[in-house]
C-alpha cells in the first residue's frame, strides 16, 4: 500500500529517496514520485506510473547538481482517483512551492475541496491528499511557518494521516500523524522519515514512532510539537530487525526464500516461548484476565491463522472459539469473559484498527503481531511478536507460521494456567508442537519432489476447489486464498461435507480439487464423491497421498496437534508459487495487493 519517505541529508538526496522507495515496493504500489528541494529552491518533481527503475532513470537525467539534499518520495496504491501521473504523489499547492505526501484517506475531502476551490483554488489532480497542499497554502500565505500550518490544516481533516511536507521556499521539512504510521530518526547521515522502518533502516539505528496528534520538523536537531507546544520525543526503538536486503540472494524471489525460511521461524518462536508453556508463565506475563472465552479477529491469511488457533482453544481446552472477519466484526457481540486475540503480521491493517474501535472497548485484547511497534501493538492490551523476521513477499507465508506456532504457544499456557488442560495432555500437545520445525523441513523436501507434476497436472485449469473437514479447514482456506492472489485462478475452499449442498455443482472432468487429508473421517468418502464426476484429486496427506508430506497421519497425532496439520500449508504455498510462475506472474507483488492494507 501506499509508502512515505523523506530525507534531509548532506548530500544528493535524490539517491537516498531510490533506495528508500526500492525496499517500499514490496508493499504492493501503481504510481511512484519524488520532489527534490532544487539548488535554486524550486521543487523538482518527478513521478511515474512504472517501476522504481523508471523513476531512478529519470532522475538521473537530470543535472546532478541542481538536486539539494532535501527530499520526499511516496509509493502509491490508488484509492481516489485512476492509476496516473497527475494523481500520483508528491502534490503540490497553487503556488508549486509545497510539496506534500499522503498516506491514509481524508474522510471529507470532497467538502474541503469544494469550499476551497470556492476560494479560487486550482486542482491538478483527483487525489484525496491534495486538498493538504491547498489548506496549507492559506496558512503559508497567513504568515504560518510549515510547522504551525501543518498543524492548523490537520485540524480541519477528517479520516487518517501520514503526512510529510516540503516546503520550497525555506526548505523546511515537516510530518505528522495520525492513525497511520510515520517514524523519523536521525544518524549522522542526516535526518530521515517513513511510513515504514525498512526504509530508511540502513542509514540509523534507531527510529522514533510518532504518536497520533505529534507534529515534528525534520532539521538536524527534530523540533516535537502538539497542540502548538513543544514536546519530548517519544522512546526510539531499534530499527535493526527491519534491516533487508532489497534482493532475494539466493533464492529466485523473496517468496521461494520466506516458504524456506518456515521450519527456522518455527524453531526460533520454540526457543523463545515455549519454556514459559508449562505452568503457564507465558500467559501470566502477559498480564491479562482469565477468559472463559476466546474470539479471534484478521483478514486474510491472518484470520486464517487465528482460526487455527481459536481451534486450539476449543479442542484442546474445550474454551469456545469464533472467528471475526475484521471487516465484518462491528456486528459481533462479545459476552463478557471473551478474550480476544487480534492477528495482524502488519499490526496496521485499517479493517482491524476499525474493528477494535466497534467492539467493546472492555474487551481485552491481545495483538499476535510481527511488527511490535505497530499502532495494533500500542492499542492491543498486550502483544505477542510472532518473530516471523522481515517478510516482503505480498503472499503472507512464513507470517502465516509465526502466528500459528506463536498463537498455539500462548494457548497452551494460557489452558495451563486457567486449569482447563490436564497436565499429561499438555505434556502430549508441546512434544507434537516441538516437532514443528522437523515437519515442515519435511514438508519442503516432499514439496520439492511432488508438487511440479501436480502443476504440470493443472496448469490449464480455469477453477480450483479446496476441500478440508475439522482442523483441515483453515488449511484448504489458506490453500485457495493464496492459490488466487498469486495466480489469478479463481479457487473456492469449502468444508469437504457441504460440498453436496451446492459447490459440487463446480466440478467437472478435470476440475482440480486440492484436499487436505489429515485422516479426518469422512473426508475419503466426499474425495469419492468428486472423483466419481472426474474431478484430478489431489491430496495433501499422509503416506498414498498424493502428496505425503504429512508422514504417517496417526489418530494419536492428530489428537496431539489440535492445531491441526501445519505443515499441509507448505505444499499449498508451493503449488500456488509454482502454477503462478508458470503462467508468468510476479509471485512477490500480485496484482492489485498490497502487503499492508491501511485502508477500510
Ligand atoms: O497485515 P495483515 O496480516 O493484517 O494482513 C491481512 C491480510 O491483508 C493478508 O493476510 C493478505 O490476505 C495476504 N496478502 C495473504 O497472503
Amino acid at each position: 500500500m501506499c509508502g512515505i519517505v523523506a530525507c534531509r541529508t548532506a548530500t544528493s538526496a535524490a539517491p537516498y529517496l531510490v533506495h528508500a522507495l526500492r525496499l517500499l515496493e514490496y508493499r504492493g504500489y501503481d504510481s511512484i514520485g519524488v520532489a527534490v528541494r532544487g539548488s535554486d529552491a524550486a521543487l523538482v518533481t518527478v513521478r511515474s506510473i512504472r517501476r522504481v527503475d523508471d523513476l531512478a532513470a529519470l532522475l538521473a537525467a537530470r543535472d546532478p547538481d541542481g538536486l539539494g539534499g532535501v527530499g520526499i518520495g511516496h509509493t502509491r496504491w490508488a484509492t481516489h482517483g485512476e492509476v496516473s501521473e497527475r494523481n500520483a504523489h508528491p502534490h503540490r499547492d497553487c503556488t508549486g512551492s509545497l510539496a506534500v505526501v499522503h498516506n491514509g484517506i481524508i474522510e471529507n475531502a470532497t467538502e474541503l475541496r469544494a469550499e476551497l476551490r470556492g476560494r479560487g483554488h486550482e486542482f491538478a489532480s483527483d487525489v484525496d491528499s491534495e486538498v493538504v497542499c491547498h489548506l496549507l497554502e492559506e496558512h503559508v500565505d497567513a504568515g504560518r511557518d510549515a510547522l504551525a500550518a501543518l498543524e492548523a490544516t490537520v485540524a480541519r481533516l477528517r479520516g487518517s494521516w501520514a503526512l510529510v511536507v516540503l516546503d520550497g521556499e525555506t526548505g523546511a521539512l515537516v510530518a505528522t500523524a495520525h492513525g497511520s504510521p510515520l517514524v523519523v530518526a536521525a544518524s549522522p547521515l542526516g535526518v530521515f522519515a517513513a511510513s515504514d522502518v525498512a526504509a530508511i533502516a540502513d542509514w540509523v539505528d534507531e527510529v522514533v514512532p510518532l504518536r497520533d496528534g505529534d507534529v515534528v520538523e525534520l532539521s538536524d536537531e527534530p523540533r516535537w510539537m502538539r497542540a502548538g507546544v513543544r514536546r519530548s520525543a517519544p522512546a526510539a526503538v531499534s530499527a535493526a530487525p527491519a534491516r533487508r536486503s532489497v534482493e532475494p540472494l539466493d533464492h529466485p524471489d523473496f517468496m521461494a526464500k520466506e516458504i524456506a525460511e518456515q521450519p527456522a521461524v518455527a524453531a526460533g518462536i520454540l526457543d523463545a516461548l515455549r519454556p514459559g508453556i508449562e505452568r503457564g508463565r507465558l500467559w501470566r506475563e502477559l498480564g491479562l484476565p482469565d477468559f472463559s472465552r476466546v474470539a479471534v479477529l484478521g483478514c486474510g491469511t491472518s484470520l486464517n491463522a487465528g482460526t487455527v488457533v481459536g481451534r486450539a482453544f476449543s479442542r484442546l481446552g474445550g474454551v469456545p472459539a469464533e472467528a471475526l472477519v475484521a471487516s465484518e466484526a462491528a456486528e459481533s457481540v462479545l459476552p463478557p469473559g471473551t478474550l480476544l486475540l487480534a492477528f495482524s503480521q502488519s499490526g496496521e491493517t485499517a479493517d482491524v484498527l476499525r474493528a477494535l474501535d466497534d467492539l467493546d472497548p472492555g474487551i481485552p485484547v491481545l495483538a499476535v503481531t510481527n511488527n511490535p511497534h505497530s499502532t495494533l501493538a500500542r492499542r492491543a492490551s498486550s502483544i505477542l511478536h510472532c518473530l516471523a523476521g522481515p517478510e516482503v513477499g505480498v503472499a503472507a507465508t512464513k507470517t502465516f507460521v509465526a502466528q500459528v506456532v506463536t498463537g498455539v504457544c500462548a494457548a497452551l499456557s494460557a489452558l495451563t494456567a486457567i486449569g482447563r488442560v490436564p497436565r499429561a495432555r499438555l505434556r502430549e500437545a508441546v512434544e507434537e508442537l516441538a516437532r514443528a520445525p522437523e515437519r515442515l523441513a519435511r514438508a519442503l523436501d516432499v514439496g520439492a519432489a511432488t508438487i511440479p507434476p501436480v502443476v504440470a497436472r493443472v496448469s490449464a485449469a480455469p477453477g480450483f476447489v479446496f476441500l478440508g473437514r475439522g482442523a483441515g479447514v483453515p488449511y484448504a482456506v489458506e490453500g485457495a486464498l493464496k492459490l488466487k492472489e498469486l495466480s489469478y485462478r479463481w479457487a473456492e475452499a469449502y468444508p469437504a461435507g457441504e460440498l453436496k449442498h451446492g459447490p459440487l455443482a463446480l466440478v467437472e472432468p478435470g476440475t482440480p480439487v486440492i484436499a487436505v487429508d489429515d485422516g479426518a473421517p469422512r473426508l475419503a468418502g466426499n474425495l469419492a464423491e468428486v472423483a466419481a464426476r472426474g474431478a484430478a484429486v489431489v491430496t495433501i496427506g499422509g503416506p498414498g497421498s498424493t502428496v505425503p508430506t504429512l508422514g504417517a497421519w496417526s489418530p494419536t497425532r492428530a489428537a496431539a496437534a489440535p492445531w491441526g496439520p501445519l505443515d499441509a500449508v507448505v505444499p499449498l504455498q508451493m503449488l500456488a508459487r509454482e502454477l503462478a510462475l508458470g503462467l508468468g506472474r510476479d509471485v512477490d507483488k500480485p496484482r492489485n495487493l498490497a502487503k499492508a492494507v491501511t485502508v477500510d
